[in-house]
Formats: C-alpha cells, structure tokens, sequence
C-alpha cells in the first residue's frame, strides 16, 4: 500500500472542523473561544478537555492527552493512524484508496503466523489428547478449570522432541522456524524449544500471540532440580522481554474503565485475580518491572496497585517498582503469611478480590514498615529512620492523613514526642517543593481539586520580574500554575512562533528549564530542522506533544515581543535555579542542626555562604 502522502494528509484534517468530530463523541460547550468537555479519555467530574477550534487541536489539563483530529480518533477509538486519516476522509467526503486491513507485507507476519498456529496447536494438545487429560488433571488441581483454559488460551507442549516442528514445516521458512525461536536447529539435529510443559501464551495488545512461558509439571519434572520452573521465549524480533506484559490485551479495556492497573509476579497470580473477578491485572515475564512496561500502562491507566508476592523477593520488588513509579498515583496490596497471590487464594477461598480491592494501603504505609530498622532503641536508627519517613509523609496532601502517619510513627519510635516529629515532617514538607534541583513533576493536580503548589521562595531577597509576564486569559478547566510554569511556558510559546527568540535560548550558556517537561519540549525542539506550528503539529510525539499543547491553550499572549521581555523571562530562570540550590543547602543544614551533626553543620554553612557569594545574593 502505497504511504499517505502529506499533502494529502494536511488536505483531510484541514477539510474537517475538530469541533464538529469531536463533539460526535464528547458534550462539548463553548467557553470563551474554546470548547469544554469531560475528558473522555481520564475519569473527572469538572471539565478540563479543551478544544481550540482557531487551532484545531484538543488538550486536557487534567491528563495530558492532546493532539489533532487524527490523534483523538486514534486514542478514542483505539485504531492505528492511516484508519484514523481514513474515518475523517469519509467525513469530508474526500475519496481515499487505502487499505486499512492490518499491513500484509509486515516483514514479521510469518513470525506472528507461527505463533498464532503454534499456539492453536499447543492449546489442541492440552485440550483433546490423553497427555492433555494428565496436564488438565495438574491444572485442575491448581484450580484451573477448563474455562480458564480456554479463557486464557492455554496449552501443552509434548515431551517429543520435534512435535511441532513436524507439525509446521510444510506451512512456514526454515528461517522463520528459526527467527521464531520456536524451533531450535541444532549441528544435526532440529528440535522444539519448549517441550513437556503447559503453555501460556503472551499476547500483544492486539490480542497476536508474540511469546510462550512455559511450565513444567510433570512429577519426574517437578522433582528434577535441573529445569527451570518456567521457560520463557527468547528475544525475537516481535518479542521483547523487558517490555511485554502478560494479559494487557484481555486486560485493557477494564483498565481503560476503571484507570487502575494491578501489577502482579506471576502469570498464575493474574489468572488468580481474574477468577476473583479482577480483570485488570498483568504480570512482567519474570523480569522486575521496567520504565517500558510502566511506558506502556501510561496510556490506559492513572492508578497502579502493586500486589507481589509476599515473601521477602516479593516486597523488595515492591521496594524498587515504588522508586519507579515515584510520580505515580500508586497503592500496594500485602499479601500476607509470606504467600503469593495464587497460594492465598489456595489457602482462602474467594478473599482474593476483597484483598485486592479493599486492602490497599498507601505507599508511605508500606514503606513505614518496610524500612523500619530491626532495632529501634538506638537513638540514631530513629533519626535516620524519620530522615527516612518523613519527606514520603510531607508529601501526602490530605493533612489528616499526614497527622495519622505522625501519630504512627511516634508509636513506633521510643525517645520521640508528637510534636517533635511533627516539626521534623513540617520542616521536610516546606522543603518538598523547593529541595529539587529539576522539579520531577512535583505538582500533580486532579481537575484542579488539589490547592494551588506554594508560591516559590521569596525571602532570600529576590522577587520574580513581572512587569513583562503576561498574566493568561483564564482558560476554563486549566490548572493552577506556578509564576514560573507560567513564565517557562510564556517563553517556549514565544520560542515556538519567534526564530530569533529560539537562537537566542539556545545561544544561552547553561539555560535550563525549571520544569523537567518544559526542558524535555525545549530538548526536543532543539534538535528540529524546522520550529513552527503546523510542523510541531506533525512531529512531536508522547510527552513532548502534550506539553507542546499545554503551551498552546495556556498562554495567550500579543504577536509583539520585546527584549526586555524575553530578558525578564531569561532572569526569573536564573533566580529560580539560584534559589533551589540554596534551598537545597539550607535544607540540609536544619537536617545537621537536628541530628547534631557539627562537622557537617559548618562544612553546609561555609558552603551556603561561597553559593551566596556566588549568586551575589
Ligand atoms: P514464581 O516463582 O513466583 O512463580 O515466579 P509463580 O508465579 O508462583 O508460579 P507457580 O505458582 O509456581 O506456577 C514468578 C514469575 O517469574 C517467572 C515467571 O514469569 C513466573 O510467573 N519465572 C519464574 C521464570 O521466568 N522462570 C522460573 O523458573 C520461575
Ligand atoms: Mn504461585
């Protein structure tokens, strides 16, 4: 099929208003020059979707997703782009031969082909032979009922050694067999990968079988030390490991429902779940989880809930999935008594579920427990330990969850008083804001719900220029910005639509963003041959894009510029940078001050001084 070209592409979307195809799907209203809705693609109960129609693109300040005609048919309706360009061809009326069957001349379908026989095969196997009826019988005694089977498309490989191999040859390549990994072509000798074990297949989130893991469990298996419990597919080009999630396609549309995703270790802990009547779980292939899986949920899900194992691996793996997922909406489920989610529910039929649901505690929870030193009556191990714990109960946002995490702590803690420890979070939480070098997203608003991020710190003698900011026209449904958001976003809008202002930022020795997503659209930006609207438009992609539109529906400035202006903007980045190193020291310094450590008390306070002298604050 011949690639859309982009005239034509630009034809299409320019022949259709976004509010009209928009408003097919989404009650949209007018507000001001834009129009408002529910965000179809998060949960909220105030609107913060926004249409531009002088711009014709979508933005939603509650979760990001934005982009033009195309992108909301293709995120609406979860279809790929050349559909999208084709639905809004048909609504213009504008005559388009495209083939909008799955591509055919993919050069992996042959891989994706055997894989989908294979499976078939493998599921024929467990399903309708009298090895099957053995493995069915293991199965049942697991708990696994012939639906489940079905459900979850299981299979079973022979113990013969080339059973499949036999079963394929005719139909596909040798060098398929082979990309496959399926087949394992030895000197002389050809044999099937997996062999004597109970299939599962992983799907792609189009439902195409791209993996196997495969169990063993056969009793002369099971007491053979030598083999691995499970097997999995090797890398191929349709699989990677480190990526692929097990159950996302079933699982997809409950956490497109519901925006909660259950993370979980093993496949027989989602199909656990799933009996429990939790469809939206989904387990790494045996790997910790990764930034390409957490990448992936993203885009269904705004909750994860982690429910590992609940043995020592399984809550150090808690441990290091919180670290990444740190600007996350998370929870975490512990199952208890060192079991994993399928044992307990073996043990304790049916309360699975009410766990998953009813039994999940907040990050800070679990961390309270998981961190706590074995030995507490040292005074040290408790400064440490609220060193530890109270920066995670600063950052809470309800204040009655805050103090309840306080009282905690002071039962756990033997030589410390309610309000010491609460002065020790107080500090930690005015510091919260201010102690980041780059600001990791540190406000996270919902439908703008949450109060307004404190304003940045003033009383080291500096105030921010405002004469030259243009205050925004309000936009319905924006969050509340900082007076430096906005000044970053001033300045990338004033980038984006003045060449000479884009040279001149990056001409600057040592800019940055305050903001890591403002510095990511600026790296971005950088690297293009062409910074221009309607070319942006084309080429800007995930974060990038979302941010890029959040620019366009926030500021609202006049064409002209000055220097001055630009000067100003370049000035409140310079103080702003300056003041959370500063910041950052001072921070440290009442840590020192608190826990009595005098060396370091007057190395951070030399060292405050030369960063003042520095700044000429
Ligand atoms: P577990 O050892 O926790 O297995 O490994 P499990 O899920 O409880 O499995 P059952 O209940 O004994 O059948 C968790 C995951 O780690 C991977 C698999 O993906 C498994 O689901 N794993 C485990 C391997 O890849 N190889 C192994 O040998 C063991
Ligand atoms: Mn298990």
């Amino acid at each position: 099929m011949a690639l859309l070209e982009k005239v034509k592409i630009e034809e299409i979307r320019s022949s259709v208003n976004i509010v009209d195809v928009i408003s097919q799907h989404v009650h949209l209203s007018k507000a001001g020059t834009n129009y408002l809705g529910l965000c179809p693609f998060h949960g909220e109960k105030t609107p913060s979707f926004n249409v531009n129609f002088q711009k014709q693109f979508y933005h939603c300040f509650g979760c990001g997703k934005s982009g033009d005609v195309f992108k909301f048919l293709e995120d609406y309706k979860d279809i790929p782009f050349r559909e999208a360009v084709k639905e809004v061809a048909d609504i213009a009326g504008i005559p388009l031969e495209i083939d909008t069957r799955p591509v055919q001349d993919n050069p992996n379908q042959a891989i994706y082909d055997l894989h989908n026989q294979a499976a078939r095969i493998y599921h024929t196997v467990l399903t309708a032979t009298e090895e099957g009826a053995k493995a069915r019988e293991y199965l049942l005694n697991r708990g696994i009922s012939d639906e489940i089977i079905e459900k979850f498309n299981i299979g079973l490989s022979l113990s013969d050694n080339d059973f499949l191999y036999q079963s394929v040859k005719q139909k596909f390549e040798e060098s398929v067999l082979t990309n496959s990994g399926l087949i394992t072509f030895a000197e002389n000798r050809i044999f099937d990968s997996f062999r004597g074990r109970i299939m599962f297949p992983l799907n792609n989130e189009h439902g195409q079988v791209i993996a196997f893991s495969g169990r063993i469990w056969r009793s002369e298996d099971l007491d053979n030390k030598t083999l691995a419990k499970y097997k999995n597919s090797t890398t191929t080009p349709i699989f990677n490991k480190s990526e692929a999630l097990y159950n996302l396609d079933r699982a997809a549309k409950s956490i497109k429902k519901t925006h909660e995703v259950y993370l979980m270790e093993g496949f027989m802990d989602v199909i656990a779940a799933y009996e429990n009547g939790v469809s939206n779980a989904v387990a790494s292939m045996g790997t910790a989880l990764t930034e390409g899986h957490v990448r992936k949920l993203r885009s269904y899900a705004h909750k994860f809930i982690l429910v590992y194992d609940g043995d020592k691996a399984g809550q150090n793996a808690i441990y290091k999935a919180l670290n990444l997922l740190s600007s996350e909406d998370v929870e975490v489920v512990r199952i208890p008594d060192g079991l994993d989610p399928d044992e307990y529910n073996k043990a304790y039929p049916g309360a699975l579920g009410t766990l998953m649901t009813t039994g999940r505690m907040a990050p800070v929870e679990f961390l309270m427990d998981h961190l706590r030193p074995a030995n507490l009556t040292n005074l040290q191990a408790q400064l440490d330990f609220i060193d530890l714990i109270g920066p995670k109960i600063a950052a809470i946002e309800s204040l009655t969850a805050q103090d309840a995490y306080i009282k905690r702590l002071v039962e756990i803690l033997p030589d410390f008083e309610y309000n010491q420890v609460e002065s020790a979070v107080n500090q930690r939480r005015e510091n919260v804001v201010a102690s980041q070098p780059i600001y990791d997203e540190p406000f996270m608003f919902d439908d703008g719900m949450t109060p307004p991020p404190p304003p940045p710190p003033e009383e080291d003698g500096y105030s921010y220029v405002e004469q030259t900011l243009v205050t925004p026209v309000p936009v319905m449904g924006a969050k509340k910005l900082s007076q430096i958001e906005l000044s970053e976003l001033q300045l990338l809008h004033r980038m984006i639509y003045h060449p000479s202002v884009m040279a001149r930022v990056v001409a600057t020795h040592d800019f940055q963003f305050v903001h890591r997503r403002y510095q990511q659209l600026f790296e971005v930006m950088k690297d293009l041959e062409e910074v221009e609207e309607t070319s942006l438009m084309g080429q800007l992609t995930g974060e990038a894009a979302e941010t890029f539109y959040e620019v366009l529906s926030t500021v609202n400035v006049p064409d002209d510029i000055s220097d001055q202006e630009i000067d100003d903007l370049l000035k409140n980045f310079v103080k702003a940078a300056k003041g959370t190193r500063l910041q950052a020291l001072q921070d440290q310094l009442v840590q020192a001050k608190q826990t009595g450590n005098r060396a370091l008390e007057l190395q951070l306070t030399l060292q405050i001084i030369a960063q003042k002298q520095q700044d000429g604050v």
